[in-house]
């Protein structure tokens, strides 16, 4: 772990929402590192800035001031297909609200990133397949998002986060809406992910009991982090 390399960092990022004459401060310079095959966890009061942080940490959002690098390169020197081809080879996200088109069913929505790649149909579908069975969704397959309960849509949320294999996995509340059981079989993929594949997760949670598997804690409070450990 000490030699790993830095996947992710981020230098004083401050983040301004601007809704009309009001400016809402969502980060206030947030200066963080994380290392291939972290298991990190994100916590602190709602509004603190944990989806906030993760977004521009995914470069799904710019920050207003600072600097974002991922895997070494500073990110605001990519173009928007740049930053488009590295969220989908490295990046996999669960979105505290699921994203999931309604139109499309849940095998279909776990395929979509797979979409852009060159990989064949079939593979395609067994590979949506296998991720489905893995959140215990095999038998939800042909279900759209308003036929699935709020549980399995942040299931099929998962699966869709994994299937294009990426390096960096980042969640947003992944087991917020699930039961004990289930919510404990989706953090065990996720720890398998991290222990067999160094994969780097990232996790906002209010779950305490997910702590336990952290191998580094990020508290955030008003936007900025009031405390780590290792
Ligand atoms: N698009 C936006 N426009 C304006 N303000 C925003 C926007 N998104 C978030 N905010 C504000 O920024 C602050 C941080 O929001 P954020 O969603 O990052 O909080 P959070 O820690 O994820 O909260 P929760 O635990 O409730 O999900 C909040 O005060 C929120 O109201
Ligand atoms: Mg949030």
């Amino acid at each position: 772990m000490v030699h790993s390399k830095t996947v992710i960092e981020l230098r004083n990022v401050v983040k301004e929402y601007i809704l009309g004459k009001t400016i809402v401060k969502a980060l206030r310079g947030v200066s963080l590192e994380i290392k291939k095959g972290e298991f990190v966890i994100i916590m602190g009061p709602s509004g603190s800035g944990k989806s906030t942080l993760l977004h521009i940490m995914g470069a799904l959002d710019k920050p207003t001031s600072g600097k974002v690098f991922i895997n070494g390169k500073d990110i605001s020197l990519f173009d928007d297909w740049n930053l488009a081809m590295l969220r989908r080879k490295n990046i996999g996200f669960v979105f505290q609200t699921f994203n999931l088109v309604p139109t499309l069913n849940a095998l279909e929505n776990v395929m979509l990133p797979l979409e852009p790649i060159h990989m064949d149909e079939i593979e395609k579908i067994k590979r949506a397949k296998e991720l489905l069975k893995l959140v215990g969704l095999e038998h939800r397959m042909l279900h759209k998002p308003a036929e699935l309960s709020g549980g399995e849509r942040q299931r099929v949320a998962i699966a869709r986060a994994l299937v294009n294999d990426p390096e960096i996995i980042l969640a947003d509340e992944p087991t917020g809406n699930l039961d004990t059981k289930t919510g404990l079989q989706i953090i065990n993929a996720m720890r398998e992910l991290n222990k067999k594949e160094n994969k780097t997760i990232v996790i906002v949670t209010h779950d305490p009991t997910l702590l336990k598997y952290a191998t580094k804690k990020v508290y955030i409070r008003d936007g900025t982090v009031e405390r780590m450990e290792e």
